[in-house]
């Protein structure tokens, strides 16, 4: 996730942008850069890689101004490089843009560019597209205006900061979709994407609203909202420490990334699908030739990456009919799987960069499937090993245990079925734009769905001392139950174990007793009854059910001690939102019994050695 620091100032301002964006470094990112006002000129110096090397770029410079603005990149549109850095600049390289967020209609407004201005870009990045926008429209004097004029042809999210060298007295910010604020400083103005990169200077804040501009000076801030009147803002005072300012205010990073999740399956639908409603998989390049070549497809990964290979194995062989397997990546790699040029290999890995599954990847590239991967991380190892790179766009997860990067895969594998279906023309029309509208209607529901989380709250208050838990599901949530289960004993420690509902009868029943919690997911309406009975089995051996349901299926689950309702939604896609629930569940679990819940024992973000 990109971050932002712009600062006017009485003083120079090259310094306090630079630590402004360390404290920006725990939202992740691959490159920084820096562009300042300079007696007339814009000096823009940027750098792959930490902020460290970008310092020492400019360290021998002695670099002075009054007005500049910084960034720090988690690449999307074009790998991490120096050239892909920000800031970008315009034709003339007068104006220089930073920006947070990703500008749907990029490629339609790069070939307009090109066209009718002959424009020529220097990078990969949709924020060059911005930036000769913004160039066409401006006229020298007036840079609010050419900002102004530019948004308005986009789609998609931003947040953006602006700089001339033709009115170095100013900076132009805005925003729709990606965080954005305002700084009141002693001696000069800043803009930020987050608060944790002001709170060295200032306490006194502007939360910038969606579709609104703002103009910066050194001793004045003006706000103008979408019909361009200017809008009045009360002051924010922050009494956060630094600790809880990265947090945005929750305490845990895995809270706020579950709280992230509706943006984050947003940001990975958004330019997928093109205004005729197909799926565009950017990064994929697949023609209904190949597709159909293709006898067997091996889904690989690891933990939690590995659950979401489960649900994507039911929308493949559903939605594309192609058979498909799903392996964990240390057992693939090491059984002598039947690999042949009909065979696709997906790898599904947030980091991009889990030895296992990268090993499993390169064994199969050998014997010459070919390789897609979905991954979290732009320019990860996996994404440059593989033919085809589907990013999810959940941004930087910083807790150990894995939520949004979760979903977002959930949202690839679902779109690639679909897509792969499409083209090889199993796919009825209808059904393809039911799951398409099924998908769109998510992050709403999610996020009604996340403002009334006390329940799992009260749920999780009353089985916290437990020593052990069964999860137990039908269909896909059967997978929804193994992501759950690891959630709770990875961050918990309590001990977990997750089956198929229907198997339970075949031995693991024998462990049920008084008192024994047992998470039952009944989300399926066209296996209710059948879960119902499994409830009822576990009852009627004294465990303490907790159901989780569609809404409008209470009746079906009378004989639970404990039941949350998700919203109601095509059964098909309902691990997306099944999953929460259990997250949140495994989060207050953990919290109650005192645990380190964003760095739980013995465990990495990423797993680099087999
Ligand atoms: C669990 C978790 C792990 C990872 C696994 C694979 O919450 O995060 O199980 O899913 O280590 O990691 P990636 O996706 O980076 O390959």
């Amino acid at each position: 996730m990109c971050g932002i620091v712009g600062y006017i100032a009485d003083e120079n301002v090259t310094g306090v942008i630079i630590e402004g964006l360390k404290k920006l470094e725990y939202r992740g990112y691959d490159s920084a850069g820096i562009a300042l006002c300079n007696d007339n000129n814009l000096l823009v110096r940027k750098k792959k890689g930490r902020i460290a090397n970008l310092e020492d770029l400019i360290r021998d410079e002695g670099l002075f101004s009054h007005t500049g603005i910084g960034h720090t990149r988690w690449a999307t549109h074009g790998e991490p490089s120096d050239r892909n850095s920000h800031p970008h600049t315009d034709m003339s390289g007068r104006i220089a843009v930073v920006h947070n967020g990703i500008i749907e209609n990029y490629a339609e407004l790069k070939e307009e560019l090109m066209a009718e201005h002959g424009s020529v870009f220097r990078s990969d990045t949709d924020t060059e597209v911005a930036a000769h926008l913004i160039g066409v429209y401006y006229d020298g004097s007036n840079l609010e205006d050419a900002v102004y004029q530019a948004t308005q042809k986009m789609r998609g999210a931003y947040a953006f900061g602006v700089i001339s060298a033709d009115e170095p007295d100013k900076i132009v910010a805005a925003r729709k979709d990606s965080p954005l604020i305002v700084g009141l400083g002693k001696r000069g103005n800043f803009i930020a994407s987050d608060i944790p990169a002001l709170l060295k200077y200032v306490r006194q804040i502007y939360l910038i609203e969606n579709n609104e501009l703002v103009v910066l000076k050194e001793n004045e801030v003006k706000i103008f909202n979408a019909d361009r009147e200017e809008v009045h803002r009360d002051v924010f005072n922050v009494t956060w420490d630094a600790d809880a300012a990265e947090k945005e205010g929750y305490d845990h990073f895995m809270l706020k990334e579950i709280h992230e999740q509706p943006s984050g399956i947003r940001d990975t639908l958004i330019r997928r699908l093109d205004e005729q409603g197909e799926i565009v998989l950017d990064g994929i390049d697949l023609t209904k030739e190949e597709i159909e070549k293709f006898d067997n497809v091996y889904i690989v990964a690891c933990g939690t990456a590995y659950h979401a290979g489960l649900i994507g194995k039911f929308a493949i062989e559903k939605l594309a009919h192609i058979h498909v397997e799903v392996d964990v990546a240390s057992e693939f790699r090491y059984r002598d799987p039947y690999i042949d040029e009909n065979t696709l290999f997906i790898a599904i890995s947030q980091s991009g960069e889990t030895l296992d599954t990268l090993g499993a990847l390169r064994m199969a590239k050998e014997k010459g499937a070919r390789i897609m991967s979905v991954v979290n991380v732009v320019g990860s190892s996996i994404a440059r090993e593989s033919d085809d790179v589907f990013y999810t766009w959940a941004g930087p997860e910083i807790a150990v245990a894995s939520t949004k990067a979760y979903t977002t895969q959930l949202v690839c594998m679902y779109l690639i079925a679909l897509y792969m279906g499409r083209k090889k023309e199993v796919l009825s029309d209808e059904l393809y734009h039911e799951y398409l509208e099924e998908l769109s209607a998510i992050p709403e529901k999610l996020e009604k769905y996340l403002k009334n989380q006390e329940q799992v709250e009260t749920v999780a208050s009353k089985l916290y001392q437990q020593d052990h838990a069964f999860f137990i599901g039908r269909g896909v949530d059967s997978a929804v139950a193994l992501e759950g289960s690891l959630k709770l004993k990875e961050i918990s420690y309590i001990n977990s174990f997750a089956i198929a509902a229907g198997e339970l009868k075949h031995g693991t029943i024998a462990l049920i007793e008084k008192g024994t919690p047992v998470i039952a997911l009944a989300t399926q309406q066209s296996l209710l009854e059948k879960t119902v009975s499994n409830i009822q089995e576990v009852k009627a051996r004294g465990a303490h059910v907790f159901a989780i349901a569609q809404e409008g299926c209470e009746e079906a689950l009378k004989d639970a001690d404990e039941f949350v309702v998700i919203p109601q939604c095509m059964d098909d896609v309902s691990p997306i939102l099944a999953i929460v629930p259990l997250q949140l569940f495994a989060y207050y679990i953990a919290r109650f019994r005192g645990c380190d819940i964003d760095k739980p024992k013995n465990l990495a973000k990423s797993v680099t050695v087999e």
